[in-house]
């Protein structure tokens, strides 16, 4: 790939905006990844740009920077209009002395998995994905558990030690080695070549570096090279690069020569320092926060979040790339053919408009997997179980055995790349004297098992307690909750709720209170037509009780940048409502506030409105025979104006057919259950589907995934995306036609009939499928 490096255009903002001067374009001229603050801490060098410019044209780079969430996420997402094959290039262009060098060596890095199009990628990463599925990692555990522990013992008793040196790195490598079947003697040669190719790919060497660093990686081609031939020598090896170098003689049109080769070299940094920088950043994450860290060790099962959590804060790919194959427009910017975009994971990461409180380190977020620093979509990292796996066991082990461990003084260096993250050394110190294992001799075996895979949400949640209840109006139970240790609670955006978790009651409600509060306020409706959950909260909760919460989440997020704003609230609803007014008036917008409710005494929240935002509120009560007239609310909208709507299904039903013919952003309304799969009752059909190895019979309802019947039933099915791109979720058919839905598929596959993605594809129409 090293001829195709396209010149970009040196030089000003190559970006048409609407009026005046590029708002941005000093800061986007400024922009350097290799030095400076994004060295420092990439997340925070584009905070700029998540809020004046999220896609911008950095002439340093000759890239186009993404730096907002959403926007990297659909990039990810359309692997066709931005294909990935230019991910392992050269981001400095080689100079001609190092293009000389690296020819003497033969050297051909080629298409691998991560920077291959479709539909080559996709018919290769199915062969190949076998090794990566949870079931076949299982057993993996024991082994990294072992050398972790031989790893402890060894210097547990030094009391000062730098982690990388000692073990971050040595044990991931071990482990990438051992998964791909790579002959064990070949371990230190391996090491040596990794930063070169890191370096090669991801860095800006000086031209002297350059012929040096060429000279590496030419040695490494030829190396990766002749680790294949001994391979091919042992045919029945095992690991993954043995059967890929199998299937490389099964199918050589799918998982070609270049493949092999290139993929032998691409591998070792991709299992292994990716890694070992993830499991430094945690260490160094979590001794920095030490209120973290404490948790941890005294309640192990946080650690598959809290490991997820750094992952997300620290991450060890925090950018990769990505190139348009044909105009385009992100974030507001239109993109020509043959962009080369610089997507930045760490940025995107941090995004407040995905992630609550996005810059604070929190492993009760209950979102954290939600990250991108696996990337997203079809070219998903394969080994990301594996990365997950070995750190969580990292943790376990160190915040059992060394409690007490404290980050020592240092100053932390960088190899300074686009991509790769994490310190050169991570110094850590304690006292052996107090190691809990010399009172306790069992804590040095006992041990956490965790499943191998994303930590499941339901298990995790904050503790609080109600620290008041107020009757907010009839019927209307007001809680403020606080952390129950008294820290501070995450900062929310209007709109957001939390759920509340109370034995087997829970149920999600707005957040209501003050910006400024301490605390948390929700407000519970009596619902007496409700399962009892809302009764049963109305009942047992005293000031004191503690509870468990969830969040906060946001899905129903304000646009700050409309022209005015009309809020509408039927009953209960209330509460997003009141903190979008809250944040408006923060704001110095214009609104306005239309409040429904049966009678005055069941409406919550009336004097607060008054007294904060008297003049622009309009209460309806349907006993005094005050109704709120839509049709004239949204007939006398303004233009650029947009509405905000809670409360019950029949006023937002009413509210979207008013709005049918107005602009798309016009009318925005809050719907709790966007977590399910999203499907339309009123446009999907219901469908049966047997499951010839259990031999059950499930019916899937118009609103449910197949994936989620099965699951329903209790047979576990991997899954990653949900979305029909990545390939996890296939099951076997047998019989009956389907609607496939995927983007994984090719088009013969569909109609040979024997396989489907659970996650979107159903029946056809009203249809019945077998399953094997
Ligand atoms: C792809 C990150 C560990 C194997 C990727 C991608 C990223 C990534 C960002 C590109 C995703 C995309 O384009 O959407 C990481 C991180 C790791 C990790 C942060 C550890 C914390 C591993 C391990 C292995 C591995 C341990 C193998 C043993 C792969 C493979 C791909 C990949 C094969 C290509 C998948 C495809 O294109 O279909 N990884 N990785 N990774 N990773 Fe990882
Ligand atoms: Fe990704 Fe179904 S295709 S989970």
């Amino acid at each position: 790939e090293n001829s195709t490096q396209a010149q970009p255009t040196r030089g000003g903002c190559p970006v048409r905006h609407s009026e005046g001067a590029c708002p941005a374009s000093a800061l986007a001229a400024a922009f350097d990844p290799f030095e400076g603050p994004y060295q420092v801490d990439p997340a925070e060098a584009l905070r700029w740009s998540r809020d004046q410019l999220p896609v911008f044209y950095s002439p340093k780079l000759g890239y186009w920077i993404v730096s907002r969430y959403d926007d990297i996420k659909s990039v990810f997402r359309d692997n066709v209009l931005y294909s990935p094959r230019n991910a392992l290039e050269k981001i400095t262009p080689a100079t001609p002395e190092a293009m000389k060098v690296l020819a003497s060596y033969g050297y051909a890095m080629n298409r691998t998995l991560v920077n291959e199009d479709e539909p080559a990628h996709m018919e290769r990463r199915r062969v190949l994905l076998d090794h990566f599925l949870p079931e076949n990692l299982e057993a993996k555990q024991e082994m990294v558990r072992r050398l972790t522990r031989e790893k402890i013992d060894g210097f547990i008793d030094r009391g000062r030690v730098d982690l990388v040196e000692e073990m971050l790195y040595e044990v991931p490598l071990t482990i990438a080695l051992h998964f791909l079947g790579v002959p064990e003697d070949e371990i230190e040669r391996m090491r040596s070549f990794a930063v070169a190719h890191a370096v090669n790919t991801w860095g800006r060497p000086t031209p002297e570096q350059q012929v040096e660093v060429a000279h590496a990686v030419g040695r490494f081609w030829q190396y990766a090279g002749e680790v294949i031939e001994k391979m091919r020598a042992d045919p029945d090896g095992e690991g993954w690069m043995h059967y890929t170098i199998r299937k490389n003689a099964e199918i050589p049109e799918i998982v070609t020569d270049s493949y092999v080769h290139s993929m032998m070299m691409a591998i070792i940094v991709a299992a292994h320092e990716t890694t070992s920088l993830a499991s430094t950043n945690m260490f160094k994450t979590l001794l920095t926060h030490r209120d973290a860290w404490e948790d941890v060790c005294a309640d192990p099962s946080l650690i598959p979040n809290a490991v997820e959590e750094c992952l997300r804060y620290a991450g060890s790919m925090v950018a990769w790339r990505r190139e348009t194959t044909a105009a385009a427009q992100l974030g507001g910017v239109e993109l020509p053919a043959g962009a080369k975009l610089l997507i930045v994971q760490a940025s995107g990461n941090q995004d407040e408009r995905h992630f609550e409180d996005g810059d604070r380190f929190d492993i009760y977020r209950d979102n954290a997997v939600e990250h991108l620093t696996f990337g997203y979509g079809s070219h998903q990292c394969l080994g990301k179980n594996i990365g997950r796996l070995e750190m969580r066991i990292f943790l376990e082990e160190m915040s059992r055995r060394l409690p007490h461990l404290r980050l020592a003084e240092q100053e932390f260096t960088y190899l300074p790349n686009t991509s790769f993250r994490g310190p050169n050394n991570l110094w850590v110190e304690w006292d052996p004297e107090h190691n809990p294992e010399r009172a306790n001799p069992a804590l040095r075996r006992g041990s956490v098992h965790f499943p191998v895979g994303a930590p499941l949400r339901k298990e995790i949640a904050r503790k609080v307690r109600v620290s008041a209840v107020r009757q907010e109006a009839g019927g209307v139970l007001g809680l403020t909750l606080e952390d129950v240790r008294g820290r501070p609670l995450p900062r929310w955006s209007a709109g957001a709720h939390g759920e509340l978790c109370l034995g087997e009651y829970e149920r999600k409600y707005s957040l209501c209170g003050r910006p400024d509060a301490p605390g948390y306020d929700v407000a519970i409706l009596l619902e007496e037509q409700g399962r009892g959950g809302s009764r049963h909260i109305h009942e047992v909760v005293r000031p004191g009780t503690e509870l468990k919460l969830r969040g906060p989440n946001n899905l129903f997020r304000l646009d700050e940048s409309a022209r005015s704003y009309v809020l509408i609230a039927g009953g209960i609803g209330i509460t997003p409502i009141l903190a979008m007014a809250d944040r408006l008036k923060m704001l110095g917008r214009d609104y306005v506030i239309h409040y429904a409710g049966r009678s005055r005494a069941s409406m919550a929240f009336l004097a607060r409105l008054e007294s904060d935002h008297g003049g622009r509120v309009r209460i309806y009560s349907k006993q005094e025979g005050e109704r709120a007239d839509l049709p004239a609310i949204v007939d006398s909208l303004a233009e650029g104006a947009q509405i905000y709507a809670c409360g019950p299904a029949r006023m937002i039903r009413a509210l979207e057919d008013l709005c049918a013919e107005l602009p798309g952003n016009t009318l925005h309304f809050e719907h709790f259950s966007a977590q399910g799969s999203g499907l339309d009752p009123e446009k999907e059909s219901a469908f049966e589907v047997e499951l010839m190895d259990s031999g059950l019979t499930v019916a899937v309802a118009a609103d449910t995934t197949l994936l989620e019947a099965i699951r329903a039933v209790g047979i576990d099915l991997a899954s990653d995306c949900c979305e029909g791109l990545c390939g996890s979720c296939e099951v076997s058919v047998l019989e009956g036609e389907i609607d496939h839905r995927d983007l994984v598929l090719t088009r013969a596959e569909r109609a040979e009939n024997r396989r489907m993605m659970a996650c979107c594809s159903r029946a056809k129409s009203g249809g019945r499928i077998k399953l094997a």
